[in-house]
């Protein structure tokens, strides 16, 4: 089982890919960021996921707040004031780690350098911290798959083309991207060509253990706000990162390129900018994930939620 480090905001599409983890990886860690909303939820959920799955995963909460300015806003009304749906759930029993993530990061990829594929599913915050305080940091790690950017202009938050992982913290992605000379990048334009048929995903969660049921009932808000926004299917940006993660294989179209993030601009700060024609002369630093295979993200989806058969 492939070894994970999971950055996360969790966030009910965190929630999915931390299922799907759990169900196919060894999960050493979650380092919990700021985002989705705030820090105190973003951990408090994270306890309630390892509950949910009677886990021992330790749970690292991490900085509070973006390193520079503060976020334009966060996604709360996406995924509930709560980040889980605001269903209600009771305070969780599972208690964060002392260690706080930026630490945790450094000491756990000290401790296997070589070894941990690093799942980042948040604004790179955490990640951003870990490598200014020890830069060998990248070296250490087998691999870093991304959930971020927007490869293309199409955004979801903040400015218009702006992602919302990046656009919360772009210059902790700008200390990322320049820190890491080779990592994946799981977008959110190729999330909205992955999306699952409605119908399709209602079956698997009918015939599924707690965690579907424990899902459907998080998801339902942010389905709502998919709907209201005309977007068709179930869409999980971070589920989808977390399939590349667990399985590099399913990967069937890519392109290496070099990817910055836009710093400054009054539309455009928090952009990711693609250089697809090799116009700034400088090596390639994301693999950027153009399509995988529907089928096999479907499988890992349906085994996480505990589907019969799948
Ligand atoms: C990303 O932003 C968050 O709202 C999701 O959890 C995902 O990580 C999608 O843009
Ligand atoms: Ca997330």
């Amino acid at each position: 089982r492939t070894p994970l480090l999971i950055d996360t905001d969790p966030g009910v599409d965190d929630a999915l890919a931390i299922l799907m983890a759990h169900a196919h990886a060894e999960v050493v860690a979650l380092t919990i960021a700021a985002g989705n909303v705030g820090l105190a939820h973003t951990v408090r959920n994270a306890c309630t996921l390892v509950d949910l799955l009677s886990a021992r995963t330790p749970v690292h909460a991490g900085c509070p707040l973006p390193l520079v300015r503060a976020p334009l806003e966060d996604a709360a009304f996406v995924h509930g004031q709560d980040g889980l749906g605001d269903v209600g759930f009771p305070e969780p029993a599972s208690r964060p780690a002392d260690e706080t993530a930026a630490l945790a990061l450094i000491q756990l990829t000290r401790q296997r350098p070589g070894e941990l594929t690093l799942v980042a599913l948040a604004p790179l915050t955490n990640l951003a911290l870990a490598v200014r305080l020890d830069p060998e940091l990248p070296s250490r790690v087998r691999r870093l798959v991304v959930m971020g950017g927007a490869v293309t202009g199409h955004g979801n938050t903040g400015t218009v083309p702006a992602e919302f992982n990046v656009g919360f913290d772009p210059e902790a992605a700008h200390v990322v991207f320049e820190a890491f000379t080779h990592f994946t990048l799981v977008d959110w334009e190729a999330t909205l060509r992955h999306a699952f048929d409605e119908d399709a995903f209602d079956g698997w969660v009918a015939r599924g253990d707690e965690r579907a049921r424990f899902f459907d009932r998080i998801f339902a808000a942010a389905r709502a706000y998919n709907r209201r926004s005309g977007r068709r299917g179930i869409i999980a940006a971070d589920a989808l990162a977390m399939a590349v993660a667990i399985d590099p294989a399913i990967v069937t179209r890519r392109a290496s390129r070099h990817v910055a993030v836009e710093l400054d601009g009054r539309l455009t700060r928090g952009a990711t900018v693609v250089d697809w024609d090799g116009r700034l002369g400088r090596p390639a630093n994301a693999e950027i994930v153009l399509e995988v295979d529907q089928a096999r993200f479907a499988a890992l989806v349906q085994r996480a939620l505990g589907v019969p058969g799948a």
